[in-house]
Parts: C-alpha cells; structure tokens; sequence
C-alpha cells in the first residue's frame, strides 16, 4: 500500500500530500541567490554564503528523512574562478568549515559523501578535509551526498573523453564498444542514476554548466526563492510538483 506524507505549505495557504513511494531518486540542485539575499539584507556576499549553509544542513537532512538516495549540489562552478578572490576564499574556507562541524552528524546519518569536479585546483587545506570526509564515509549505506566542487559539465565530459581514449589506445576498451553506458563510466557520476529532478533557486532559468550529460530526461523546478530562504517545505512542494508530471522520455503515455 502507498504510504503518504501530508502537509501544509510555509504560508500555509495550501496542503500537499506527498506519495512516499515515488520520491526521486536523485536530486540535482543549483543553490543560487546568496548574494542577492545579502544584497537585499544590507549584509555582505559572505553573510549570504553562510547562511546558505545552514540550508545544506536542513536539505540534506530532509532528503535523507524522505528516502532520497543521491542529493547533488552544485557549490563551486568551474566557473566560479571569476569571482573575487576574497568571495573564493569565503566559500573555500565555508567548506572546511561545514564538513569539520557536519561530518559526525553525517557520518551517523550513514550518508556517503563524494565530490563531482576537479579537486586539484582546490586549495591543499580544503582538498584534505574532503578527502578525509569520503574516506571516513566512504563504506558508509545511506544517501549519497555529491558535492560538485569547481565542477564544470564541459570539463566533465573532456576529462571523460581524455580517460576513455587512453583505454582505447591501452586495448582496454575497443571502439566499436563505446555507447552511452561504456562512457558514462568515465564521468564523475559513473555508476549513479541520472537526476530526476533539479532545483535551480534564485529565479534564474538555466543550467550554468550543471550535468549536462546527465541532466538530459531530468525535470527542472525552478523558485524565486534565494537559497538560505529554502526551506524543507520548498523542497517538498518541488517533490510535489515533479510527482505530477509526466515523464515520457521520448515515448508515449
Ligand atoms: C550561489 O549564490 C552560491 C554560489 C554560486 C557558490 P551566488 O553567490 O551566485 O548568489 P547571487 O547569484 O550572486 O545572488
Ligand atoms: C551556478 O551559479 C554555480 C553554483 C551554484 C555553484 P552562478 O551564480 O555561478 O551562475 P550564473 O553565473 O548566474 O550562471
Ligand atoms: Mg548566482
């Protein structure tokens, strides 16, 4: 029998029930809107990234208590080099921050965390502390937590590209083998199921290099929401809404 989960929303204008047995299996999200949730506080940039860790914090936990099995966040684009040194340096240091505060609860949560990106560019301290955080939680049963850090779905696919051809020219792979599966096993997500859903905040509409490959049949959900002010009910109404559609993946219904 399906089990359902009721509530109401934060304003309380509507009540949502949540069918238990088709929550997605893996959730992409675009934490976007720090900035400008600071912005419109008077406050700092930085005031804005703390605060969008304490929603990682409530996000995570609500994923792992709804039987989510990947959550994926994007923290750092490859992209994000752009910024301010001192902004990347915030984030950087926010990062250490989090998983030496987390990384307890976390690993009592039984979740596994992994990285999507290219961690050498990061700085040495940081690299450690994630290091340590996958390798303490690597056998770990629960939920995996993908952290994509300086990620780029570009680079994703040329780092691919770069280890798939060495195969090939190794004989470890033959050309006539490679299809879609052979070269998914080289990108970053290699043996995890594409996102079902992803949640871009802050009401900007795109993907700004978010698994692109993978990101394919995914379905958006997108919120004027800056991203310390999601919450747990945002999450769910998005879990809502992606329950009531229709995903035909090129066939018919
Ligand atoms: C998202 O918030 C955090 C990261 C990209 C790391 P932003 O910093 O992009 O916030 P806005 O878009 O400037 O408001
Ligand atoms: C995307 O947000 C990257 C992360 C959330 C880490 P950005 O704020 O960097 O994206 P753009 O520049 O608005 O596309
Ligand atoms: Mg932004």
């Amino acid at each position: 029998m399906a089990k359902f989960l009721n509530f109401f929303t934060s304003d309380k204008s509507e009540e949502i029930t949540l069918n238990m047995d088709s929550i997605p299996k893996h959730i992409g999200i675009i934490m976007d809107g720090n900035g400008r949730w600071a912005k419109a506080k008077g406050l700092p940039r930085s005031a804005g990234h703390k605060a969008g860790v304490e929603t990682i914090r409530e996000v995570l936990v609500e994923c792992n208590d709804l039987g989510v099995k990947y959550l994926t966040i994007y923290a750092f684009s490859s992209e994000n080099w752009k910024r301010p040194k001192d902004e990347v340096n915030t984030l950087m240091s926010l990062l250490v921050q989090y998983l030496r505060k987390e990384l307890n609860e976390i690993h009592k949560e039984k979740v596994v965390i992994k990285t999507l990106g290219d961690l050498s560019a990061l700085p040495e301290l940081c690299v450690k502390e994630i290091e340590d955080a996958k390798e303490k939680t690597k056998d770990n049963t629960g939920l995996v937590f993908n952290i994509a850090l300086n990620y780029g779905g570009r680079d994703e696919i040329i780092h691919a590209v770069k280890k798939l051809y060495k195969d090939v020219e190794s004989g470890k792979v033959k050309e006539e083998e490679i299809d879609k599966e052979i070269f998914e096993q080289y990108l970053y997500t290699a043996g995890m199921p594409d996102p079902d859903i992803i949640i871009r905040t802050s009401g900007e509409q795109r993907l700004s290099n978010f698994l692109p490959w993978q990101s394919t049949y995914s379905e958006f959900w997108f919120t004027d929401i800056n991203w310390p002010d999601f919450k747990k009910d945002t999450l769910r109404k998005a879990i809502y809404d992606y329950q009531n559609r229709e995903r035909r993946f090129g066939g018919v219904k």
